[in-house]
């Protein structure tokens, strides 16, 4: 073998099969002579490359609330926040996605915990994030200079190109969820990072009830005229109140026990966070939505291209993800990848799922599908 082929990342294989050619000395010829010009044939490839349907490279998996939160307080006592490390965040890492600090191929999950009196520093990057608080408050995430408070069931999306940083301003240690597009970004070497100031201004670390931007934007069908002609790629409302999340859930289940529309299924209410320049998702690369689930309902089972990471907000149930089935409760985390079907279903208390994911990228590009149909999918343990 020649220096440049000892050198090459290509490895090529003789094998019998369907389409393949016999082996043989001048195949062994041809294949080195590929690997040294770097080149790789299709026949040995295609049924890896194109599957007739997706084969996820991430697998289902579940993350206990628990146990991420005993360590994020561990990490809080030893690990500083500060420039350089930006933030005591810490990620999810499928397990099939070769420990790098992915929960899907596309997706970024993580928990970030700041002590009383922290402060993260401002930055800002071109992916697309958004903060999910599953308990506690106390800190103020400041977005372009506008204080935006968090609490228990807010959603706060960031677009891409805003400088922020976070202060904590309780007396206790507070934790959330960080959801941000960084593995497709990395994936697609679309990236830009930059550093901000390291002190935020007395002002900007004021700890004011509603931000500005819940003051301009944040009036349910109302929006500012001054911005009429205005159709922005990602919301300007840096915050999703739980408590008009919450009404617009219990709404659509009484509408549903009247006898009216507006469930996406028996005992399945669920709303999407919206941009409300062009009522399309709040962010260009993440669909977030908030699910509820009555005593003892279940979703439509179903799969569709693409990912998607739930947090269990409130209640308890069961989920299944392919051949993964799951109890889960308060604050846990799942994954769902591509193509692979999924149900959850309601134990008595009934089942608050957030969920986030990659399905604007899919639409965009036309490429989305999905299927409830159950011939295409098997059926799951203890579907209705
Ligand atoms: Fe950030």
């Amino acid at each position: 073998m020649s220096e440049h082929a000892a050198l090459s990342p290509v490895r090529l294989t003789m094998r019998e099969g369907p389409g393949q050619p016999d082996p043989s000395p001048a195949l062994g010829a041809l294949y080195q002579g590929f690997e040294r010009e770097l080149l790789v044939p299709l026949w040995t490839e295609i049924g890896d490359l194109m599957p007739s349907s997706p084969r996820s490279k991430a697998s289902p998996h579940l993350w206990r609330w628990e146990r991420l939160l005993a360590l994020a307080a561990e990490a809080g006592r030893i690990v500083p926040v500060g420039r350089g490390g930006e933030r005591r965040a810490i990620a999810l890492a499928n397990p099939s996605l070769g420990g790098r600090p992915f929960a899907t191929p596309t997706l970024w999950a993580a928990i970030q915990y700041l002590m009383p009196g922290e402060d993260a520093p401002e930055h800002r990057h071109s992916q697309h994030a958004f903060r999910f608080v599953v308990e506690g408050e106390g800190v103020w995430t400041v977005v372009g200079g506008d204080a935006v408070r968090m609490s228990r069931g807010d959603f706060l999306p960031q677009a891409g190109g805003h400088w922020h940083a976070h202060h904590n301003a309780a007396s206790r240690p507070m934790a959330w969820i960080d959801g941000l597009d960084i593995p497709f970004a990395y994936a697609t070497d679309s990236q830009f990072f930059e550093f901000g100031r390291h002190q935020l201004s007395a002002q900007e670390k004021g700890t004011p009830e509603r931000s500005r931007s819940e003051r301009l934007w944040g009036h349910p069908g109302l929006r500012p005229v001054a911005t009429a002609k205005a159709c922005w790629p990602a919301t300007p409302l840096l915050a999703y109140r739980w408590a008009d999340t919450d009404r617009a859930l219990t709404d659509q289940l009484e509408l549903e026990a009247e006898g009216h529309a507006g469930t996406v299924s028996p005992g399945h209410a669920a709303v999407r966070f919206t941009n409300p320049t062009n009522g399309r998702d709040v962010l260009p690369t993440l669909r977030t939505e908030m699910h509820r689930l009555r005593s003892g309902a279940a979703t439509v089972a179903r799969r569709e291209v693409g990912s998607s990471v739930f947090q269990v907000f409130d209640g308890a149930g069961s989920v299944t993800v392919g051949e993964s089935r799951w109890e889960v409760s308060r604050g846990d985390l799942f994954v769902v990848p591509s193509w692979v079907p999924f149900q959850a279903r309601a134990a008595a208390s009934g089942l608050d799922l957030f969920r986030f994911s990659d399905t604007p990228i899919f639409e965009a590009l036309h490429a989305h599908r999905e299927s409830a149909d159950p011939a295409d999918i098997p059926p799951v343990p203890g579907a209705v």
